[in-house]
């Protein structure tokens, strides 16, 4: 059965069946792997997209829930070259460890930067609980979020290049910083 899915500003028609997660869609019938699985049980939060400005576990949502939605991924979120002030403030706090969280992460937080533009740490902490990241890169994250929410404008796209990184950025032993003591 064919299904148009508006993704990233632009309509995609998939012919398969309607209960398939959207998320096996995106890497698998439209090659946008940036969205990632972990769980596959709403778990963890790996899956993350917005629809119609919600952060959405993809893993869990069939495409007959999404179509008709604005649906964005990781590769919808700035221009292609461009990068939102959160984005920025993602690389300028080093929050990526090994990565295979984080499109998560950043989609969870420019959700609640849609909504919330000024967050406490306590607002921070509650919207991203559900965004697990086995690296324990908690207090980055939560850094790189409250930085972006500092420069006022956290969703804007800010620049083409990335300049250099925090060196005062470091490794954190305990993820209980941003997100409680029983997520690793
Ligand atoms: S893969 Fe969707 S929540 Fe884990
Ligand atoms: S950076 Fe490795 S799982 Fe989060």
């Amino acid at each position: 059965m064919a299904t148009t899915l508006h993704i990233n500003g632009t309509d995609h028609t998939v012919d398969v069946d309607e209960n398939t997660p959207l998320l096996w869609v995106l890497r698998n019938d439209l090659d946008m792997t940036g969205t990632k699985f972990g769980c596959g049980l709403s778990q963890c939060g790996a899956c993350t997209v917005h629809i119609d400005g919600e952060a959405t576990r993809s893993c869990v949502t069939p495409i007959s829930k999404a179509a008709g939605k604005k649906i964005v991924t990781i590769e919808g979120l700035a221009p292609a070259g461009q990068l939102t002030a959160l984005q920025q403030a993602w690389i300028d706090e080093q929050a990526p460890q090994c990565g295979y969280c984080q499109s998560g992460q950043i989609m969870t937080a420019s959700a609640l930067l849609a909504r919330n533009p000024h967050p406490t740490d306590d607002e921070i902490v509650e919207a991203m609980s559900g965004n697990l990241c086995r690296c324990g890169t908690y207090t980055r994250i939560l850094a790189a979020i409250k930085r972006a929410a500092a420069s006022g404008a956290p969703l804007d796209v800010v620049s083409a290049a990335s300049p250099a990184a925090s060196p005062s950025a470091s490794p954190e032993a305990s993820p209980a910083a941003l997100a409680g003591s029983t997520r690793d």
